[in-house]
């Protein structure tokens, strides 16, 4: 087997530039950011749709780890020349680093079944989801390359890019296929060319985040309903104590990096939550892995009531059942 790359050791990064996208609420970037600055020494560039966001969010990570250590940029993923602009401006912050990791994080959610979706969800979700993370890769692989030094470039898609369809978020989950299929793609164009370039694909599986939220959100600004004054950083949601704060997941995140992992599979398992109640991502998988071998799909979950609303084929494990113990209390 030819891997891209083996272990990677952390100190690596120390010292170095931590760029990650999507991280102005409080999300899985956040998390990402905030383990940057304070366990590994990095500085970070937080990007985000807005303005309002960033700001605060670099002041925030510059208050608690030391004034320099952040700067908030706004970037729009879907636009190639707000990357563009991103990087200089991060070159131009931080002009004697270099750049150690870029987290193309940025994503969208609309949680409506294939014939219950609008085309603008689809539109919005591809565009963000996909051609965003094109963006990304395009705007920043060229500067690792150039780069001698180890560096790491990681997007993010889903435990739901891994497995089947079902009855929710159809869009969304087509989406994280299209990453999954396309980092895959990236790891092999690089490996012979820029081995110093190590590629991942996170597929995290519950984080308690505001994703639902900020996208309804971020559709409302560009329809013009919000303005993007009016926005503050987004409540997350813990999940009655079953997802894996971002904070937490960070560790996880990293700790796959440090194992040189190409599929991230963020686990809801200890140490990083409280519980002994994991989503299955890796049962989930091979149901998908075991019917293509079969040449056959297999649709029996669609006759279950579901532990967690709606039959489902993926929201179906240990964890959703202790959910709905836990919401029934
Ligand atoms: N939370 C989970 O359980 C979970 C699970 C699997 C995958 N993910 C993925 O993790 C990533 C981060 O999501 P999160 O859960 O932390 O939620 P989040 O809302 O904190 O992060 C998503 C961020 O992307 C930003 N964004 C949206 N459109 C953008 C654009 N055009 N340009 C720049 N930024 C834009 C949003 O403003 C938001 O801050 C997403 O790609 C999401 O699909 C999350």
């Amino acid at each position: 087997m030819s891997r891209q790359q083996g272990a990677f050791e952390l100190t690596n990064l120390v010292d170095r530039i931590a760029i990650v996208t999507g991280a102005g609420n409080n999300g899985i970037g956040w998390g990402i950011c905030r383990h940057a600055v304070s366990s590994l020494g990095m500085r970070v560039a937080v990007l985000d749709l807005h303005e309002r966001l960033v700001v605060d969010a670099a002041r925030r990570l510059n208050d608690e780890f030391g004034e320099g250590c952040a700067i908030g940029i706004s970037c729009d993923v879907t636009k190639p020349e707000s990357l563009v602009e991103a990087l200089s401006s991060v070159i131009k912050h931080f002009p004697d680093r270099s750049i150690g990791a870029v987290f193309a994080n940025a994503g969208v959610i609309f949680n409506h079944t294939l014939l219950k979706s609008t085309a603008e969800e689809w539109s919005t979700t591809l565009n963000v989801n996909v051609i965003g993370v094109v963006n990304t890769i395009q705007a920043f692989i060229p500067t690792l390359q150039a780069q001698t030094e180890e560096s790491v470039f990681c997007t993010t898609a889903s435990v739901g890019g891994l497995v089947r369809g079902d009855g929710g978020a159809a869009s969304y989950q087509a989406s994280k296929h299209a990453v999954v299929a396309l980092t895959e793609a990236l790891s092999f164009e690089l490996a012979r060319k820029s081995p110093q370039v190590r590629i991942h694909v996170l597929c995290p599986c519950i984080v308690g985040t505001a994703l639902g939220a900020t996208s309804i959100t971020n559709a409302q600004v560009a329809r013009g309903v919000v303005a993007t004054d009016d926005i503050e950083p987004a409540k997350t949601s813990e999940l009655l104590g079953l997802a894996q704060t971002p904070d937490r997941h960070a560790q996880q995140v990293f700790n796959h990096v440090s194992a040189g992992n190409f599929y991230m599979v963020t686990e809801n398992e200890p140490p990083y939550v409280d519980h002994e109640f994991p989503f299955d991502a890796e049962g989930i998988i091979r149901e998908r892995m075991e019917n293509m071998l079969q040449l056959d799909l297999d649709n029996s979950d669609a006759w279950s009531s579901g532990p967690n609303g709606p039959p489902s084929s993926i929201l179906k494990g240990p964890l959703w059942q202790e959910l709905k113990r836990r919401s029934n209390r």
